[in-house]
């Protein structure tokens, strides 16, 4: 089967404060993905604000470095030691969208002008190609030529600049868009337009999506697998199915829970890590240790290794069993 994602022992370590109170964050502590498919796939990455999503969508992006591992998107080895694709092989393979549209395009530039040089630099079109590759990513999301032609970002609204930034994406083809929360900015009665073209874009251009999100509901709305981050650290992974309706981990039953009885997001718009977030980054066991209602004493010293279920589910916990009948295996 194809390597769509697969992440290996991918580290990112943040150090900052004075020289006194100098703190190391972890914010990717050995994380380990691997999803597997002939078909492509929408894989969610979910967790509430500080877990370390949006880093690790940096790491793919080759935005940021990795302190050590690896990840490899499509075959294509993007991060880590020997990662050198070039900036083309690069871009048409995997293709990023961002929380907030307004900042992904400059001010002072027109929509059909970027466009035209992400058609022509990135895939390397003539002026009369490029602009059918236009039209076409311009349909796919449900706009024409003549929205954009002339326009500025600001004549547009939150919902259809993302739109936008979403064809501008699939201009090049990309095998995987990266989208960063792609949804949180815009009106919540938009939002589910949204994740329904990826769903539609998934089948007509063949992309896989890895969509980082903290609405749980989109999640399993659209997703085929979900990984759940808590603290740098991946807690449980599996199919978007399973997770739904038997979730393992305590942290995901949590999240769960916190949906069903509230239907409560977890947006904060500016993240400052706090003191308890930033001591948990440095606990040697498990990270949800704290707030885990099953925690042992092995738990404050010994990091829990992935339990892998039959049907592939991994869980890190110390008391997640590998023998589990889940609703995936009985219906
Ligand atoms: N450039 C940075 N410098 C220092 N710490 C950072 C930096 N970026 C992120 N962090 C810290 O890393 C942790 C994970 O952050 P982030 O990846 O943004 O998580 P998320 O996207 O899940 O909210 C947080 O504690 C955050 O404060
Ligand atoms: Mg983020």
């Amino acid at each position: 089967m194809t390597i769509v994602l697969k992440t290996e022992n991918l580290n990112k370590a943040y150090r900052f404060g004075g020289f006194i109170n100098r703190v190391k964050i972890n914010a990717l502590d050995e994380v380990n993905l691997t999803v597997e498919s002939d078909e492509p796939v929408i894989i969610s990455l979910v967790g509430e604000s500080g877990s370390g999503k949006t880093t690790l969508a940096k790491v793919m992006l080759r935005l940021v470095e990795p302190s050590s591992g690896r990840a490899i998107i499509y075959d294509h080895l993007v991060a880590g030691e020997g990662a050198k694709p070039s900036k083309h092989e690069f871009l048409s393979t995997v293709q990023p969208i961002f929380q907030n549209p307004f900042e992904a395009f400059s001010a002072y530039r027109t929509i059909d002008a970027y466009l035209m040089s992400t058609a022509t630099r990135i895939k390397g079109l003539g002026r009369s190609e490029a602009e059918a590759a236009i039209e076409e990513a311009l349909t796919s999301v449900g706009l024409k030529y003549a929205d954009v032609l002339g326009k500025y970002p600001n004549q547009f609204s939150g919902g259809e600049l993302q739109r936008v930034s979403i064809a501008r994406a699939l201009i090049p083809h990309p095998k995987m868009i990266i989208a960063d929360e792609p949804v949180s900015m815009i009106d919540a009665s938009l939002r589910m337009n949204i994740v329904n073209l990826f769903l539609s874009l998934k089948e007509t251009y063949n992309t896989s999506f890895l969509y980082i999100t903290h609405d749980l509901a989109t999640a399993y709305y659209v997703s085929d697998y979900i990984a759940v981050m808590y603290r740098g650290t991946i807690v449980e992974f599996g199919t978007a199915r399973g997770i739904l309706t038997n979730p393992q981990h305590p942290y995901t039953q949590l999240l769960l829970d916190s949906i069903a009885l509230t239907d409560r997001k977890w947006e904060r718009t500016t993240y400052v890590a706090s003191d308890i977030e930033a001591k948990e980054f440095q606990f040697t066991g498990c990270r949800f240790r704290n707030r885990c209602p099953l925690a042992e004493e092995i738990c404050t010293h010994e990091r829990p290794a992935p339990v892998v279920q039959h049907d592939g589910r991994e869980v890190y916990c110390h008391f997640a069993s590998s023998s589990t009948v889940t609703l995936e295996n009985v219906g």
